[in-house]
């Protein structure tokens, strides 16, 4: 394996400071639930608040690959046993993995702290046991030990971490568990016989990207290393090198690398640029499959780390 670049999305921005978020779950802040209007000015760091970005988000992020949700499903079978009542699916974006958890549960939430993000998600028809929430990682509008699952796809490196791991102990059951997600800077494009350069390709696309990476990355270089280290539960355990491979399109790979906010940075402060980068990429891609339309498939492979824990009983 190479190492290559880095590739999660990134972005920050700050809140204005007359934002409002709260509960869309429908509770209305009754039957324990914690949540109430709370101002963002309160708020950290405000990712993905964008719609355009959500939007984006919505029509190419990828979902989790069956490899990790069936590792993530063995492990709460394993510690918790079934039944599956709820899962939360924290910093769901436009809840590709939410979805994915639906099958398997009870009642799935998937919350986020950007409006967009949810604005987006619930857009989109899915399995009627799904409900959407806007809040902080860090202030989960659930009871006390009433979760099965707390799920985070790509998305804890960007919580307060500390905070964030004090409330995911809070609402978990006994033997309920947490699984963070990230995947990493390994990434391949295959085709053909032209899977070097194609990958080559995408290689100098990260490389264009590096400047505009947030210092959130060290988490997903380390592969989540600090933050399993943070988890207080003796029970625990990091997978590392899970490499998982899907059919995308040239279309839905550029969309993909436009979803980054790594390069959504860098749309905002070079605008011509970032659109030249994803031109210039679409162009040597298809000349190197000898290919003329977007819509030629390729196959990507992603490396996965996931650390799993469960609350002591
Ligand atoms: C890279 S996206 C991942 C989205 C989705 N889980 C996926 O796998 O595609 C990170 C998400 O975390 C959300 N986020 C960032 N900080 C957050 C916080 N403190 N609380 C809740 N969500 C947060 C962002 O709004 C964004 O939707």
């Amino acid at each position: 394996m190479r190492a290559l670049a880095l590739r999660a999305p990134l972005g920050v921005q700050v809140c204005a400071a007359s934002c409002v978020t709260r509960c869309s779950t429908g509770c209305a802040g009754s039957t324990g639930c914690r949540w109430r209007w709370r101002s963002a000015s309160k708020m950290e760091t405000r990712l993905f608040e964008k719609e355009e970005h959500a939007a984006l988000y919505q029509k190419c992020r990828i979902l989790i690959p069956p490899e990790i949700k069936n590792l993530v499903l063995s492990y709460l079978e394993e510690k918790k046993g079934k039944p599956f009542m709820l899962a939360v699916d924290v910093g769901c974006g436009t809840g590709q993995s939410t979805r994915v958890l639906a099958p398997h549960f009870q009642k799935v939430v998937g919350v986020d702290i950007s409006e967009a993000q949810i604005k987006e998600a619930k857009k989109v028809v899915g399995p009627t046991n799904i409900s959407y929430c806007v809040c902080p990682a860090e202030e989960l509008p659930f009871e006390d030990g009433s979760v099965d699952l707390v799920l985070s796809s790509a998305a804890v490196h960007y919580f307060n971490i500390d905070k964030f791991i004090t409330e995911v102990n809070r609402v978990l059951k006994p033997c309920g568990c947490m699984a963070f997600l990230t995947y990493t800077q390994y990434l391949e494009v295959h085709a053909k016989d032209c899977s070097d350069q194609l990958t080559a390709i995408y290689n100098e696309v990260e490389k264009s990207l590096v400047p505009f990476h947030s210092i959130k990355m060290r988490h997903v270089i380390s592969g989540y290393k600090e933050i399993f280290d943070a988890i207080p539960f003796p029970d625990k355990k990091r997978v590392g090198d899970i490499v998982c491979s899907m059919q995308l399109s040239i279309a839905d790979l550029l969309g993909f690398i436009e979803s980054f906010g790594m390069f959504q940075v860098f749309l905002k402060k070079d605008p011509e640029a970032a659109k030249e980068l994803l031109r210039k990429t679409e162009h040597r891609w298809l000349e190197a499959m000898k290919v003329s339309s977007k819509s030629a498939m390729v196959e990507i492979c992603l490396q996965y780390h996931c650390v799993l824990a469960c609350k002591p009983d």
